[in-house]
């Protein structure tokens, strides 16, 4: 494959240092669309060493493309050098630069800096100081765009989140400039992860939710490529709040608010509970049946986020949806690591998504967890059986071992097991929140914990 080196360029004088606010918005509207599936194979195939290169082989068509992006976006080669593409997202490119202006401002936001200093590791000389620039496809309604940029303006302070450091706009193009965190792809390690090493991705990740959650905002798309790792440094930042939101904007009432016994009352009074008694009345078995005139208005909910990792409120369109939907797609990524199978769930679409969950939790448990929400679970899928599998034997199968010749789970394992069982727990009401997570013994044990490596935190 044709490469090339990137050149470096010389940092033009700028009039006004000043760093901008917000982009206007762009006058295009697209129809909010409420289903915005992504698969869990279609993310950025973006793979960073970790080794630190200063100079990467760009890919001519990658150079183009920044070439292209440098010419239709003015006056950006006066503060950034690009120099690599390192995502291509559903939503936008995120290219990997060089600050050359990073000696006109503050930059709090840069730990890196802050912590080299704090050891004395400054040798006096500007070092380049990289960042990623997101641009955000011109296609994304500019209420969307908004969105991301106010949300991480909020978060701006939140420990393991990936801050905003500043944000253009050109015409009708948005870029946002974030920190470059040197991270390592997901799929070079995941079978690797020792249970200590588990707990630390973990005690990162619930530490940026914590503070995400405290302010009242739910990410809505949890999953490996948005939370970039660095085993090595044992820490990790959470990005892409392009599908975050504030939590209750655009919740009504679904059943799952009400206290057991008035859930109860309305079920028996349903039309679901009606039919299945007339058919039993006329002697029959009840069957799967819909009113003929059904004049109910079709539910409609936010079900944004990525196959696989969507919670079973989001798939079962609870209005109601909370925080709680993250911790979900958190014990997705723990049954990834244990499972070592990624993508754990792979559907089609969200149908499929459903069946998936019936075949390990039972029909049983699914049915209860649909009329929690308010709807009616029937199925007559051979494969899925009344009281599913258990979390061990699923674990076992998956990676190989049987318990038929005595095989067990390790202690450390079953202690994983327990924690990612409060995160995949089917009820958000009894689900773990962030900050009991940080208090559960698999995370609170992350601290002082020696690793595979022969470190210690
Ligand atoms: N601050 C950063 N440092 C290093 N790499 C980054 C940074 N931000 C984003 N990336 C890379 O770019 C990818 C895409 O970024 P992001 O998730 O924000 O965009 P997106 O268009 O919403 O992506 P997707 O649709 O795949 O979720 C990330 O998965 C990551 O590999
Ligand atoms: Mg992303
Ligand atoms: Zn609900």
């Amino acid at each position: 494959m044709a490469t090339a080196l990137r050149r470096s360029r010389e940092p033009m004088a700028l009039d006004d240092p000043q760093r901008t606010g917000y982009g206007d918005s762009t006058e295009d509207e697209e129809p909010q669309d409420m289903d915005e599936s992504k698969g869990p194979l279609e993310e950025s195939g973006c793979t960073i060493s970790e080794d630190g290169e200063e100079e990467e082989e760009v890919d001519d068509m990658v150079l183009e493309d920044m070439e292209r992006f440098e010419a239709s976006f003015k006056n950006i080669t006066q503060r950034y050098r690009l120099i690599n593409r390192i995502g291509e997202g559903t939503f936008s490119t995120v290219y990997k630069a060089e600050d050359l202006l990073y000696e006109h401002y503050k930059n709090d936001w840069d730990i890196d800096a802050m912590e080299e200093e704090a050891n004395g590791k400054t040798n006096g000389k500007p070092k380049p100081r990289y960042v990623a620039i997101k641009k955000i496809y011109v296609t994304s309604s500019p209420l969307r765009i908004l969105n991301e940029l106010d949300l991480l303006h909020d978060l701006r302070n939140s420990p393991n989140v990936c801050p905003l450091i500043t944000s253009f706009r050109y015409q009708d193009q948005v870029i946002a400039v974030l920190p470059f965190f040197q991270h390592k792809d997901f799929r070079d390690y995941y079978r690797d992860m020792s249970i200590p090493e588990m707990r630390t991705y973990f005690h990162s990740l619930f530490t940026a939710l914590q503070s995400v959650h405290y302010a009242g905002i739910i990410h809505r798309d949890i999953k490996p490529t948005n939370f970039l790792y660095s085993p090595a440094r044992q820490r990790g930042v959470l990005v892409d709040f392009g599908l975050a939101e504030r939590e209750f904007t655009d919740a009504s009432q679904c059943a799952c608010e009400f206290k057991p016994a008035e859930r109860q009352k309305r079920i028996d009074n349903s039309v679901y509970a009606s039919t299945f008694a007339a058919a039993q009345a006329n002697g029959q078995q009840p069957r799967p049946a819909y009113p003929a005139n059904d004049q109910r208005s079709s539910r409609r909910a936010n079900r944004a986020g990525t196959r696989g990792f969507r919670a079973p409120e989001v798939l079962l369109k609870c209005t109601r949806q909370s925080c709680l939907i993250d911790i979900w797609s958190c014990g997705v990524i723990l049954l990834t690591f244990l499972s070592k199978r990624f993508p754990f769930f792979h559907s089609a679409d969200d149908i499929d998504a459903f069946i998936e969950l019936c075949t390990i939790f039972g029909k049983k448990r699914m049915k209860e967890t649909a009329l929690l929400h308010g709807q009616v679970l029937q199925t007559n899928i051979p494969t899925i059986g009344d009281s599913g599998h258990t979390w061990e034997k699923v674990l076992l199968w998956c990676t190989g071992r049987n318990k038929k010749d005595g095989v067990v789970l390790s202690k450390e394992e079953l202690e994983a097991v327990e924690f990612m069982k409060c995160c995949l727990e089917l009820d958000p009401a009894k689900r773990i929140t962030a900050d009991e997570a940080l208090q559960h013994p698999f995370l609170a044990a992350a601290n002082g914990t020696e690793y595979s490596d022969g470190s210690y935190e």
